[in-house]
């Protein structure tokens, strides 16, 4: 089966082709177009201004992976109609509705979200366990089968991804902020400044980030000479080993025959490296996935790829009246 995928919920516009075969995956085509320079102006990503860009960059993007005008090769369109930016998503939505209902071909609606858990693109054994870390998610999932999910923990407020933005900002590093801090915190002490852990010892699986991103504007006001490096790797250590104690104990408690690390916080080293090696380090086996890192960021392979999931099980809607939904929920 060759699925077409779509995605256009924040500031990335992107196209793929992926085949698949029982579980063998193969991306055929993955194109992205990233708007990230264009809202750095702006701090942040402005949706009306997203949803423009994606309609200019959408059609290239649709020609450039080489389909034939009337869809022949393609068996399934999947495309992400949720969580976003409404007038970003639109954009994706209704152009995969207009092709399927044009090339009479079945038409998936996939939750962002999800595509991230499918961006390994590796055999997912079942239970498994994933750790979602994006701009806007902070999650750890329990996946009993392809399509059946259980949120076992989430932030209470800000995302992982959304702290490592908002301590760019304080710190000057600009947007989007992760891949700066995180390249800062390469040559900086992550034993210079002590930050809290937040909810680290909860007994629960949840987290807080915003009282760490006060945490270091105070440190910031209070000892404005410290190097930017050091309070990066600081800041990134209290977050990952947060993370990474959380998971370990989800690991312990819901035994996952696989661990998977998703979402644009998935790119830092820190995080990818810390997390195996504590998984390594217990006695509990698990096959511990994580994205390449051209897939770590939002793309449409990874939309296609659990697109094909449901596009097996028959679960395809009506291109006619899909509306895209903002807060959609993963489960
Ligand atoms: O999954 P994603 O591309 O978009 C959403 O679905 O939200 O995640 C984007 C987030 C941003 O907050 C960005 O700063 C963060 O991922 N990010 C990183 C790194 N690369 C991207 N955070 C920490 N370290 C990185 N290397
Ligand atoms: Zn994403």
């Amino acid at each position: 089966m060759r699925i077409l995928g779509i995605e256009s919920s924040c500031d990335e516009t992107a196209i793929a082709i992926v085949s698949g075969v029982g579980d063998d995956l193969t991306i055929e085509k993955s194109l992205v177009a990233s708007q990230a320079a264009l809202h750095a102006k702006y701090g942040g990503v402005v949706p009306e201004v997203a949803a423009r860009e994606h309609i200019d960059a959408i059609f290239p993007l649709l020609l450039a992976a080489g389909i034939p005008r009337d869809g022949s090769e393609i068996d399934a369109i999947a495309v992400t109609s949720g969580p976003g930016l409404v007038p970003a998503l639109r954009v994706g939505v209704e152009l995969a509705k207009t092709l399927a209902w044009a090339w009479k071909k079945p038409l998936v609606a996939i939750n962002h979200l999800e595509g991230h858990l499918y961006s390994t693109f590796k055999a997912i054994e079942f239970p498994a366990l994933a750790l979602l870390v994006s701009g806007g998610h902070t999650e750890i999932v329990l996946m009993k089968d392809h399509g059946v999910y259980e949120r076992v923990g989430a932030t209470r407020d800000d995302a992982a991804g959304e702290a490592f933005d908002k301590v760019a900002k304080l710190l000057g590093l600009g947007y989007p902020g992760g891949p700066a801090v995180s390249k800062a915190a390469e040559i900086g002490d992550s034993a210079s400044i002590e930050f809290p852990r937040p909810m680290i010892e909860s007994g629960d699986f949840d987290f807080s980030f915003s009282g760490l991103k006060t945490a270091v504007a105070v440190r910031r006001r209070e000892n404005p000479d410290d190097r930017v490096e050091d309070v990066c790797a600081s800041f990134q250590a209290a977050v990952v080993d947060v993370l990474v104690a959380k998971t370990v104990r989800a690991v312990e408690k819901f035994d996952p025959k696989c661990l998977i690390l998703a979402g644009g916080v998935s790119a830092n080293r820190a995080l990818r490296d810390g997390l195996k090696a504590v998984i390594d380090g217990t006695n509990v086996p698990v096959n511990f996935l994580v994205p390449d890192l051209s897939l770590t960021g939002d793309n449409a392979a990874m939309i296609a790829a659990a697109g094909y999931y449901r596009a097996l099980r028959g679960d395809v809607c009506d291109p006619l009246t899909l509306v895209a939904d903002p807060n959609m929920e993963l489960v």
